[in-house]
């Protein structure tokens, strides 16, 4: 195969390498090291595990503009979530409508008519009712229990947003409340719905009582008729505090891995079931009440609240390159359920509407760079955010099925984007599996195009990453790079981490070829995950971090430009051991990773003669346990690193224990 070649010279490709990296590294002797990719380890999210609605993306309510349909998921209809409420005897009605939408993407609404407000009863022929009946306000509502449930704390403030419109003669006064199960007031806000036009509706409510089945209730106390969509409730902190922002504890560990870049919105998700479900990023940018929902191919659905302009926000917020990927002009293979009788397969947009296609792909890359004088720069602009995000990579297709039609779109969006935009790296896609038709022929296209970049995505079992940790040595340094988009070994023990761990020194040691790589999935919701294994799981309250989140940490909070030879000394004949060594000219910090996957400690010799100076003590932070360990829920601290420091010379050696990944920190400076 062209691809491979034996690795004997260093070719060093215009991709990822600064022109100033050398004269940073007076530190090291440049006979003994070779720049390697600075972008190499960042993240895969994709809105699968209810990653995105449910997880990271901070909305409270679920089905906040009643979109929710049986195309979603055969159980839903536009109510699902929304409970008709009539307490203290009260009467109305609550239905459904389309025909004047407060935005032609965003087509349903709730009309609730309140007809009767009667009043709650104390008593009951001279008895007092129990609570469950005597708490509370009459009137005629909605109530919306969230994602599985709402937690609210005492002290908690939380803003409120929807839109409205009075339908009746008279105004309705609407109280806009947080309650418990029992109907108990946590905090709540009087308002009157007025405008006879949709008009935008905004509270702020502060919880006197927490409650950790909080339930979001509209009730109309006055007889009247609205119109209610777009029902949202945020936490009042967000991530960095951004409106529609995110939920700040699961983005701080995403930000915490200080990822080089951040790939969205997937995966799938992105190629879609069928091409009316392909992800198109027009539709998921502007108000939240004009962007256009559609179902989720995991069997959810996608209020795109987390859209394009929130996903680049978060990679500006935490330093990392956005990696947006489009749809190549076909929808996944598997679309209708290939693997069942009837699916429909790969579906390609028709030739004629390739040219509309095809612009709007260059439009994402002026939306993000252009200047504000360009159409969708000044679109950006208008979303607040004036300044370039300086995009530099995308992506096209997602491990696509490589057949004539895919390919023909392919090199077409491909030559447009490289037509007018030479700078932007463009990753192109060699489909699901490490070896077989699709990634071959995925290469071939990539060889004959000379892509930048190629996508290759692997789920494998740990010991195929033990028996392939050189597969990258024998890559051609001529051809285009990988981004290693999705990989996981089957698991989430220790032992399929340690073996990532594994792989990924035969990363960096090719990371002159290997320029990116991100596990994959990355956030998963208990109770509601597709993908069994992934980095984070996480509750409606709280998250526990796997084996291979930390794995993953250790290696992108380590990362270096430079990978530096023969430092390290080990038995070459022992595959389940394993080390790297990187400098990083920033910090002038040596890095040194070493990988036990067997049962028995390891030695290593290490020989830091490639550098001038070096400090006497050095960090350690080691991850190690038994191989069956692994975290969750009840244990979620059973597995994690541990940091101490060693004394280091010019020539030491280390004993690294059974089932280990350690990471050895030394200063030049
Ligand atoms: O990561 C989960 C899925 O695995 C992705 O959506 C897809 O690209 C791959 O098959």
């Amino acid at each position: 195969m062209i691809r491979y070649c034996q690795l004997t010279t260093f070719v060093i490709g215009s991709i990822f390498f600064s022109a100033n990296t050398f004269s940073q590294t007076k530190n090291i002797s440049p006979a003994g090291s070779r720049m390697i990719s600075s972008d190499i380890f960042g993240l895969f999210f994709e809105d699968i595990n209810y990653a995105a609605d449910g997880g990271l993306y901070a909305e409270l309510v679920q089905n906040r503009s009643f979109e929710y349909s049986p195309t979603d998921n055969k159980q839903w209809q536009a109510l699902s979530f929304w409970e008709y409420i009539t307490p203290g005897f009260s009467y109305g009605s609550l239905q459904i409508e389309t025909n004047t939408p407060v935005h032609p993407n965003n087509p349903h609404y709730a009309v609730l008519n309140s007809e009767h407000v009667g009043t709650v009863p104390q008593q009951n022929n001279g008895q007092p009712l129990p609570s469950s009946i005597t708490t509370g306000r009459p009137g005629v509502g909605i109530k919306n229990p969230g994602f599985g449930n709402i937690i609210t704390k005492k002290g908690e403030r939380f803003h409120v947003a929807f839109f409205a419109k009075q339908l009746s003669v008279q105004p309705v006064d609407l109280f806009v409340s947080l309650q418990d199960p029992k109907g108990n007031i946590l905090a709540e806000q009087k308002l009157t719905i007025d405008k006879k036009e949709w008009n935008k509706y905004t509270a702020t409510l502060s919880v006197t009582a927490g409650h950790d089945s909080t339930q979001v209730v509209l009730l109309a106390t006055s007889k009247g008729k609205i119109a209610l969509d777009v029902i949202s409730v945020f936490p009042e902190h967000t991530f960095k505090n951004r409106p529609n922002g995110l939920r700040a504890d699961l983005a701080q560990l995403l930000a915490d891995m200080k990822p080089s870049f951040i790939r969205f919105p997937g995966g799938c998700l992105v190629h879609g079931d069928g091409l009316g479900n392909m992800y198109r990023w027009k539709t998921t940018i502007g108000p939240i009440e004009q962007r256009t929902e559609q179902k989720n191919i995991w069997g959810y659905h996608q209020t795109v609240g987390l859209g394009y302009y929130e996903y680049f926000q978060f990679c500006e917020d935490i330093g990392a390159k956005p990696l947006p990927v489009l749809p190549a002009a076909v929808s996944c293979q598997n679309s209708g359920g290939t693997w069942r009788i009837g699916g429909t397969g790969q579906r390609a947009i028709p030739l004629e509407e390739m040219q509309e296609y095809i612009q709007e792909v260059l439009d994402l890359i002026e939306w993000a760079n252009g200047p504000v004088t360009s159409t969708w720069g000044a679109k950006r602009a208008a979303a607040g955010h004036p300044a370039p995000f300086n995009l530099q990579y995308v992506g096209i297709g997602n491990e696509d099925k490589i057949t004539p039609e895919f390919e023909q779109r392919f090199t077409m969006i491909n030559n447009a984007v490289k037509a007018k935009y030479p700078n932007i790296i463009l990753v192109g896609t060699s489909g699901p599996f490490h070896s077989g038709e699709d990634f071959e022929k995925g290469w071939a296209v990539a060889n004959q195009l000379k892509v930048d970049v190629i996508d290759e995505h692997y789920y494998v079992q740990p010991e195929w990453l033990i028996s392939n940790q050189y597969r990258y040595d024998k890559y051609n340094r001529n051809a285009s790079k990988v981004y290693l988009g999705e990989y996981a070994s089957w698991g989430n023990k220790l032992y399929n981490a340690i073996a990532e761990g594994l792989y990924m020194t035969g990363l960096e040691r090719n990371g002159d070829v290997v320029s990116m790589a991100s596990y994959a999935p990355l956030l998963a919701k208990d109770q509601f995950t597709q993908w069994k294994t992934d980095m984070i799981f996480f509750s409606n309250s709280t998250y526990y971090l796997t084996p291979n989140y930390y794995v993953q940490k250790l290696f992108s909070t380590n990362a270096g430009d430079h990978y530096v030879d023969k430092v390290i000394v080990k038995n070459n004949a022992d595959s389940l051991q394993a080390g790297s060594c990187v400098y990083d000219s920033k910090t002038g910090d040596i890095i040194l990773k070493l990988v036990n996957a067997g049962k028995q400690a390891r030695q290593f010799q290490l020989n830091l003669a490639a550098f001038k100076k070096t400090a006497s003590v050095a960090t350690v932070t080691q991850l190690s346990g038994d191989a069956d360990a692994e975290n969750s829920f009840r244990s979620a601290n059973a597995v994690a690193p541990v940091t101490s420091t060693i004394n280091v010379s010019k020539k030491f050696n280390y004993e690294s224990p059974a089932m280990s990944l350690t990471v050895i920190r030394i200063k030049t400076k």
